[in-house]
């Protein structure tokens, strides 16, 4: 009998039941090796009316890997706010690590406005090395992406949308390996193959 592949295997192998154990990851395993200058900004950011908008530290924590991973000297964000993950690349990069032109990045980081993020991506295959990394912020929008429109909240819903399609459309684009991790709100991890 014929099965469709991904309907065979109908379990869910996730594993965040609760926010009681997202807390336990962070206090267990990110804020005790969080660097002093990111945790006083996070502090700080924590009295910002949209303190929200600031990159999980456990994202940040996997940034700062791939960072090292990839031995990134030149790096280039978008989208940038208190700037919690802009402090976190340049406490990871060396001290000469900068700018680039065209082919040069090691490693981006996106953040911004959900509307351009294709636009993003597309500019960024430019930029970007073959093999350098790029992340993006909030790929899984507070879990809106699997809410249908009607249950998700007004003011979510226009990201919502440019999310849903960025994610299918990262997915069929064969330049780039990638990860969807589920850190913070959704990052999505890739490396560019050609
Ligand atoms: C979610 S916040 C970034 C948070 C940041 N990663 C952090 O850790 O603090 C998004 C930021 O993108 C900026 N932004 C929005 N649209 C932009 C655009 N078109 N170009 C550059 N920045 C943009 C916003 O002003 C805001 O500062």
């Amino acid at each position: 009998m014929a099965m469709d592949s991904n309907k065979a295997i109908s379990f869910s192998k996730g594993l965040l039941q609760s926010e009681e154990l997202y807390q336990y990851v962070l206090e267990t395993s990110v804020y005790p090796r969080e660097l002093e200058p990111l945790r006083e900004l996070r502090m700080l950011t924590t009295t910002h009316p949209r303190a929200m908008m600031a990159t999980a530290p456990d994202a940040g924590q996997l940034m700062e890997m791939l960072l090292m991973l990839v031995n990134a000297q030149k790096t280039i964000e978008v989208g940038v706010f208190t700037g919690y993950s802009l402090l976190l690349t340049a406490l990871s990069i060396p001290e000469d690590g900068k700018h680039g032109n065209e082919g040069s990045f090691d490693f981006a980081f996106v953040d911004a406005d959900k509307v351009n993020y294709w636009n993003y991506h597309e500019r960024l295959m430019k930029l970007l090395k073959v093999r350098g990394i790029v992340v993006y912020d909030n790929t899984l929008w507070r879990g809106t992406v699997a809410l249908s429109k009607k249950s998700t909240l007004e003011n979510k819903k226009s990201s919502r949308q440019f999310i849903i399609e960025f994610n299918k459309l990262l997915a069929g684009d064969s330049r780039v390996q990638i990860s969807h991790a589920l850190l913070g709100d959704g990052i999505t991890i890739y490396r560019r193959i050609y």
